[in-house]
């Protein structure tokens, strides 16, 4: 994947435009979602995906908006208590920096080199303006130094931040990982992190064992193979000993009650193979 931009962002970008279109109430508005794409409504590419309206089809595109819902509620809270910053690792077709309304919020969009310039060349090519907010970082998590990356850019290591590492953390060894916690959560200023992860294939019952071989089998012929999986015990041990606190892990059914609830479409996370979790640097985790 390090010559190409990532196949895995362009699909999860099609499942938010693909939440614009079928899914009422939509839960996560992303007026860029479909226009990143170069697509209209009308015209948004379903063979790309999986039959949309499969359950496992929508469950995917559940848990993708989600996250993203999640991730920018801990940005509003941050902001809320004066927060400047919103570094998003990994930002793939991530539409926020583009319709970022916090004037004083800088945007930081890490991500693979040729992800970005695929990206940057998206936005041009369908009139989406680059805001003065919005930084870019080209980083290998497997490969750079992050910090230094994110300063050259601008990025104030004491004022704090939010960062999302959506949809990233599958696909990375832990020593990238590893080091990338460790890197944040040593930084003097206060942050939080979500992430998603997935619970090994041996914690899931048979038939999300199914579902999760043939979600592994389509992201590797991607040639993105998802790396590590994490029982809740272990990703509470690699974060908390890179300076990080579990402050929320939230599995199905708590993402369904959270941001799903009462709807009569019954658009959902299935099963519980999937999570989100919320993380502060350990000397704030009671603020
Ligand atoms: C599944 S996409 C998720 C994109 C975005 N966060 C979202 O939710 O739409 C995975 C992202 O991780 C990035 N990524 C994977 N491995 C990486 C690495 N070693 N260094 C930098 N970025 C990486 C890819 O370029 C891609 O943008």
């Amino acid at each position: 994947m390090e010559a190409t931009p990532s196949r895995t962002a362009y699909r999860v970008a099609l499942r938010r435009a693909a939440h614009q279109v079928f899914d009422d109430p939509v839960v996560f508005r992303d007026p860029l979602a479909l226009r990143i794409l170069g697509m209209t409504a009308d015209k948004l590419e379903l063979n790309q995906l999986r039959a949309p309206k499969r359950p496992y089809s929508r469950s995917l595109r559940a848990f993708v908006v989600a996250r993203s819902c999640f991730a920018e509620d801990m940005l509003h809270e941050a902001v809320a208590s004066g927060g400047t910053q919103h570094v998003l690792l990994g930002a793939g077709l991530d539409t926020f920096a583009y319709r970022n309304p916090y004037p004083d919020v800088r945007v930081f969009e890490v991500d693979h080199p040729a992800t970005q310039e695929w990206k940057r060349a998206l936005l041009q090519q369908n009139g989406i303006p680059r805001p003065d907010t919005c930084r870019y970082v080209p980083v290998d998590f497997e490969r750079d130094s992050l910090l230094d990356r994110l300063v050259a850019a601008g990025f104030d290591g004491r004022a704090g931040a939010v960062f999302a590492w959506l949809g990233v953390v599958p696909y990375l060894t832990g020593a990238a990982m590893r080091s990338t916690l460790e890197v944040l959560g040593a930084l003097p200023g206060s942050g939080k992190l979500v992430l998603d992860y997935g619970l090994p294939r041996a914690m899931l019952p048979p038939n999300e064992q199914l579902a999760l071989d043939s979600l592994s089998a389509r992201v590797a012929q991607a040639g993105e193979p998802f790396q590590q999986f994490f029982s809740p015990e272990q990703i509470g041990r690699e974060l908390g000993d890179s300076g990080w606190s579990v402050l929320q892990d939230l599995d199905g059914i708590a993402i369904n009650a959270r941001y799903f609830a009462g709807r009569s479409d019954s658009f959902g996370v299935l099963g519980k193979g999937a999570r989100l979790l919320l993380a502060a640097k350990h000397q704030q985790e009671q603020g």
